[in-house]
């Protein structure tokens, strides 16, 4: 049912795909892409199906199979199934494109929570990652008896530099997402949960995404970003782009897990899931100056500026144009370039 709403709501986010303001950055990424560079070819492709009609039976196998140091792109072709195991790609494991045969099938899922870096289901150091079609779930939350004790639980951590994801799914409930360091993009991905779900220092752009606030907390409401950003010359940061916000919960747009944490909602649709307040200083409380959050062109019940804290929206539009924007933001020395051809 929810997996229906997701597939609807990437439809209905093409309502959002209107230019209206230069402040956009307004294309997919592959509409533009014209692909043509040999550090985007994929030398090998790699099958693994539970069934054991392919080359290995595990994600797990199929990553470890790949060399250290690799330097070439190989893809692991994941058949539907659900995957039950924690898929961790070290540091040596670069160039590895992981594709699920359909986001709502193929499931890389497992249930261990309390650790935010250990109990990730899938945990990337390496950079140069591609992911498409996959969902990534950490069910330890899902049991409305845990409620109570809910624990951290990370779908996905992504450490490494240059990754991006197309069409994934990451679900959990409290820190579902770690963006937790390096240049990330993703695009028509969806994301639940209801504590911290996105978070971290990750310096990305999150493009026509589905953000689902989970009812499971009843009436509490929880914070669908911790950006972390510690510094004021540290380029993390997490932008929205054309990003549909929903769900049966209620949730900040953000708090201030560190002192200069940086969001930006552009051309969003806020259902009434995101609080009036909008944001939350959180330990910086009369420090607000150092938080940047900005919302621009939005729309909804949720995007309503009259409950909004007084402190946002300091960006000029110069800076809002720099972070919504991926060749300036992430993009700066070109690696997107490399990234394979998603069919
Ligand atoms: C994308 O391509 C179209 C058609 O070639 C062009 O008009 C437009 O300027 C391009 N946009 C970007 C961002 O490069
Ligand atoms: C891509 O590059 C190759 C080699 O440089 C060239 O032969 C080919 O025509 C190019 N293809 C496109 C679509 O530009
Ligand atoms: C991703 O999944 C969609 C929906 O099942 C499918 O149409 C598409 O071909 C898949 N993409 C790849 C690269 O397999
Ligand atoms: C949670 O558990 C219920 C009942 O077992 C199941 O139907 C649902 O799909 C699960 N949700 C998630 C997010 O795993
Ligand atoms: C930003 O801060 C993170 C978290 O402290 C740190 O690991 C990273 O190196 C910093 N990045 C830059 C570019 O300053």
């Amino acid at each position: 049912m929810r997996l229906l709403v997701y597939a609807i709501l990437l439809v209905h986010t093409s309502f959002l795909n209107k230019k209206v303001t230069s402040l956009d950055d307004d294309t997919d990424f592959f509409e533009n892409q014209t692909v043509n560079n040999t550090n985007s070819i994929i030398v090998k492709t790699i099958v693994v199906d539970q069934f054991g009609i392919g080359n290995f039976k595990t994600v797990q196998q199929a990553v470890d199979s790949i060399p250290s140091n690799n330097k070439e792109w190989i893809k692991i072709r994941i058949r539907n199934g659900i995957y039950n195991e924690m898929v961790t790609i070290l540091m040596d494991k670069q160039k590895i494109y992981m594709e699920g045969e359909n986001p709502l099938k193929t499931i890389i899922q497992f249930n261990q929570a309390g650790d935010s870096i250990n109990d990730g289901t899938f945990k990337l150091f390496a950079d140069y990652f591609l992911g498409v079609n996959i969902t990534f779930k950490n069910t330890y939350n899902n049991a409305s008896s845990r409620i109570n004790e809910m624990k951290i639980a990370p779908a996905a951590l992504i450490m490494g530099d240059k990754a991006a994801f197309f069409q994934c799914i990451f679900i959990s409930l409290q820190d579902t997402l770690s963006d937790g360091l390096g240049r990330h993009y993703f695009e028509k991905c969806y994301i639940e949960g209801a504590v911290d779900f996105i978070w971290g220092a990750g310096q990305s752009i999150y493009h026509k995404c589905v953000i689902h606030v989970s009812g499971q907390l009843k009436e509490l409401a929880g914070d669908i970003t911790a950006q972390g950003r510690n510094t004021e010359d540290n380029t993390s940061g997490f932008v929205f782009q054309k990003c549909t916000i929903v769900g049966s919960g209620k949730a900040y747009l953000g708090r201030a897990y560190r002192r200069y944490s940086r969001v930006l909602f552009s051309r969003t649709y806020m259902s009434n899931a995101v609080v009036p307040q909008g944001w939350d200083a959180w330990k910086y409380k009369g420090q607000e100056d150092h938080i940047s959050y900005t919302e621009v062109n939005c729309i909804g019940k949720g995007a309503n500026q009259e409950g909004r804290v007084k402190w946002g929206n300091k960006l000029s539009r110069k800076q809002i144009k720099f972070l919504n924007n991926r060749d300036t933001f992430i993009n700066q020395d070109g690696w997107m370039a490399n990234i394979p051809k998603v069919l």
